[in-house]
């Protein structure tokens, strides 16, 4: 395998398995967001967005994620320890990036090729933090991808939230480890 081979070492590690005490440097979250932006696009409408909270602001976040929780779940289904994962997600990781679509107002490319070149883009930044040392987790909960998270962002009816990714160093020994089917049952070649 060449050297810096990330494709297939990349493992999630979700905040609980990071190193909260270890900061990312601004520079670092610079050059992974900038690999993020080179996905591809469908007519160049570029429709990603990403709102990267550290430090203090992680507080505010947590919060809003654990309001909108309670507003959107009725009583009768809210569950405690859901709610405080949320907020404990975004306290346990030092940078985390809400994830956003924003649909090209001209309509000339489809909310599916719109949503696909967003998840292009996460994940050019999963890879790029992975080839760099850090490890990351994509988590879609409802209240993620909900229009009250869009809204408490201060993005306008023209967005979709996809999700936060979380991004921090694992901590030390931890080791991730996943598995795929073999590669056959997902592919067919056709030569004839
Ligand atoms: C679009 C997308 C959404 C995901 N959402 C969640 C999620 O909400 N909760 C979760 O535990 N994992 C989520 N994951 C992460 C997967 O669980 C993880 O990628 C999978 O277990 C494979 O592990 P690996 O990334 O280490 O190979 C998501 C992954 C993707 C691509």
């Amino acid at each position: 395998m060449p050297e810096n081979y990330p494709y297939r070492s990349r493992r999630t590690i979700k905040p609980h398995q990071m190193d909260a005490s270890r900061g990312v440097a601004d520079s670092l979250i610079g050059e992974i967001l900038e690999d993020a932006h080179w996905a591809p696009t469908h007519g160049m409408t570029q429709p990603w967005r990403f709102h990267v909270f550290t430090g203090k602001a992680r507080e505010r976040l947590s919060a809003g994620l654990e309001s909108i929780y309670d507003r959107l779940t009725p009583a009768a289904e809210r569950r405690e320890d859901k709610r405080a994962k949320l907020g404990a997600n975004v306290m346990g990781a030092p940078v985390v990036i809400a994830v956003a679509m924003r649909r090209d107002p001209s309509g000339r490319v489809t909310d599916l090729d719109e949503i696909a070149a967003t998840s292009c883009a996460v994940q050019n930044l999963m890879l790029s933090a992975h080839q760099r040392g850090l490890g990351s987790f994509w988590s879609t909960p409802p209240v993620a991808c909900s229009p009250g998270f869009a809204e408490w962002l201060g993005l306008d009816s023209g967005h979709r939230c996809m999700g936060i990714v979380y991004v921090g160093y694992a901590r030390p020994g931890f080791e991730a480890t996943s598995a795929r089917v073999p590669l056959e049952e997902r592919v067919a070649f056709h030569r004839e």
